[in-house]
C-alpha cells in the first residue's frame, strides 16, 4: 500500500502549475475522437481518469499519439466508432463512465462498460432511466439500493430502423455527467434534446459544443441541442486544456492555512460553473489574487492565482456555490479546521455518491485530526480549531479509502497539525494529480511517500 507521511510544515512558498483539467480534458478527447480530421490536445492530465476515456475511445478505433504534453487525436467522425473487441474499462471515473454511456447508447454495436470497485458502487440509474426514455437499450447491475442500476453496464446495439428519439429530461440532481450523457446521445437523436437542471451544473461540455458549432443553446438549467437541419459534423481543433481548479484548489487552500506562506499558481481553469472555491476563500477573507489570462479549449477562461497566508474567517456554503464546488468540499473542510469559528456546509448530500461517501470519510479524516464535526445527512458543521485559544489540530494516521480528494485534503491537514501524520491508501492520488506530492515538496513540504505492507 502507497502512503504519504507528512510534517507540519514552515512557509510554502513558490510558484507552479498543475496538470490539465480532468473534466475538460476529457470531453476535448471525446470531441476530438467524434470530430472529421486530426486534432491536438494540449496540456491533457496524464492522470489515470483521463487516460480510462483514452483508452476506451482507443479500443474503439481512434488513434492517439502524445509527444511530451500534447496529444493528437485521428478523429473518425460521429459515426465512425467500431465495435471494441472486450468491455471498456473506465478504471475509477464516474464522469469516463456516464459520457461513454451517452455516446455508445447511440451506436449500431453493443459494449460492456465496467469500472473499478469503487466506481461500481456509484449510482448509474441517473442516466440509465434517461438514456431508456430516449430508445437506448441499457441496463445496470443491482447493488446495495434497491432499484438502482450499478455498474458493470450493458449496453445492446441499436437494431436496423431504430433511433434514439428527441428527449426532454428533467434531471432531478444538478449533475454535469448527467447533462453530458444526454447531449452526447443527443448528437445522434432524430429529434431536440431538452434538459433542464435544479441549479447550472459545469458547462464544458456546452461550450465545447457551441465552439464546434453544434447547434446548442442554453440559458440558465436548460440547455437544449436541436440536430434539425445539421450536418452532423465538426472538424478537428488545437485546444489547450487549462489547469484544473480541483487540483489548484489544494494549493490555495494549503497558502491560506500555513503560516508565512505565498504560492502562485499559473493557468488555471475559472469557468464560473467552477469557482464556488474562489467564492468561498474570499468569504472566509483568505488572501486570494486572481489575474485573468484569456481563453483556453473550447472558451474556457484561465487565470493565474495566488494565494497568501492570513487569518481565516468561518463560512456557510449551501446552495448553488455548493454545485459550483462540488469537488472541492473536501478542501474546504481543511480551511474550515483552520478557521476562527464554526463552518456550515449544507446541500452537499450528492457528496455521498462520489468516489467515497465524502461527507463520511471527511467526517472522520478531520475528527481523526482533533477537530470537532457534526455530521448530517446533506452537510457538516465544522468548528474551527485556534491555536491563540490553546485548540490546535493534532497528529493523526487517516486511511484515503481510496478517495484522491480525500487523500489530499489530509496531507494539507497534515501541514498544519503539530508533528508527523500518515495518510494510508494514496494510490488514488493518480487518478487526478500525478506529481501532487513533488510540487508540494518543491514548495518547501516535508512530505514522503512510501510502499509499505498493507
Ligand atoms: C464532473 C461532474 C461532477 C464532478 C466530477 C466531474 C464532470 O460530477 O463531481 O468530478 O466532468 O462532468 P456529477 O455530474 O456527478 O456532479
Amino acid at each position: 500500500m502507497r502512503r504519504f507521511r507528512v510534517r507540519r510544515s514552515g512557509a510554502l512558498r513558490g510558484s507552479l502549475t498543475v496538470p490539465g483539467d480532468k473534466s475538460i480534458g476529457h470531453r476535448a478527447l471525446l470531441f476530438a475522437s467524434l470530430a472529421e480530421g486530426a486534432s491536438r490536445i494540449r496540456g491533457l492530465s496524464n492522470g489515470l481518469d483521463n487516460h480510462a476515456t483514452r483508452g476506451a475511445l482507443e479500443a474503439m478505433g481512434v488513434r492517439f499519439q502524445t509527444n511530451e504534453a500534447d496529444t493528437t487525436v485521428e478523429g473518425v467522425g460521429l459515426f465512425g466508432l467500431k465495435m471494441p473487441k472486450s468491455s471498456l474499462d473506465c478504471g475509477n471515473s464516474g464522469t469516463t463512465m456516464r459520457l461513454l454511456a451517452g455516446i455508445v447508447s447511440a451506436q449500431k454495436f453493443g459494449v460492456r462498460l465496467v469500472g473499478d470497485a469503487s466506481l461500481s458502487s456509484r449510482p448509474m440509474r441517473r442516466i440509465v432511466e434517461p438514456l431508456r426514455a430516449r430508445g437506448a437499450h441499457i441496463a445496470g447491475v443491482r447493488g446495495k439500493t434497491e432499484g438502482e442500476h450499478y455498474a458493470p453496464l450493458s449496453i445492446a446495439p441499436l437494431i436496423d430502423g431504430e433511433s434514439l428519439t428527441g428527449l426532454r429530461y428533467e434531471s432531478p440532481i444538478a449533475s454535469a455527467q448527467v447533462k453530458s450523457c444526454l447531449l452526447l446521445s443527443g448528437l445522434y437523436a432524430d429529434g431536440p434534446t431538452t434538459v433542464y437542471e435544479p441549479l447550472l451544473s459545469r458547462d464544458h461540455t456546452e461550450r465545447m459544443m457551441l465552439a464546434l458549432g453544434v447547434p446548442l443553446s442554453s440559458a440558465g438549467t436548460i440547455s437544449v441541442l436541436d440536430p434539425a437541419g445539421w450536418v452532423r459534423r465538426w472538424d478537428g481543433f488545437d485546444w489547450t486544456v487549462p489547469g484544473d481548479l480541483s487540483s489548484a484548489a489544494f494549493f490555495l487552500v494549503a497558502g491560506a492555512i500555513v503560516e508565512g506562506s505565498e504560492i502562485e499558481i499559473e493557468g488555471v481553469g475559472t469557468n464560473p460553473t467552477r469557482t464556488g472555491i474562489l467564492d468561498a476563500l474570499r468569504q472566509a477573507r483568505a488572501s486570494i489574487e486572481l489575474v485573468p489570462r484569456g481563453d483556453g479549449a473550447g472558451n474556457e477562461p484561465v487565470a493565474r492565482l495566488v494565494s497568501r497566508h492570513d487569518r481565516i474567517a468561518p463560512v456557510r456554503v449551501g446552495g448553488e456555490i455548493v454545485t459550483r464546488m462540488i469537488d472541492e468540499v473536501p478542501i474546504l473542510c481543511a480551511l474550515a479546521a483552520c478557521a476562527e469559528g464554526r463552518t456550515d456546509i449544507r446541500d452537499a448530500e450528492e457528496l455521498r455518491a462520489k468516489e467515497s461517501d465524502r461527507l463520511s470519510t471527511m467526517a472522520s479524516t478531520l475528527r481523526a485530526f482533533g477537530v470537532d464535526v457534526v455530521e448530517l445527512q446533506d452537510g457538516l458543521t465544522i468548528h474551527g480549531m485556534q491555536r491563540g485559544a490553546g485548540r490546535w489540530l493534532t497528529p493523526a494516521t487517516v486511511n484515503a479509502h481510496g478517495d484522491h480528494r480525500i487523500a489530499m485534503t489530509a496531507v494539507v491537514l497534515g501541514l498544519v497539525a503539530d508533528g508527523e501524520s500518515i495518510v494510508e491508501d494514496v494510490a488514488c492520488v493518480e487518478t487526478s494529480f500525478p506529481g501532487f506530492a513533488e510540487r508540494l515538496r518543491a514548495l518547501g513540504a516535508d512530505l514522503v511517500e512510501e510502499e509499505v505492507e498493507a
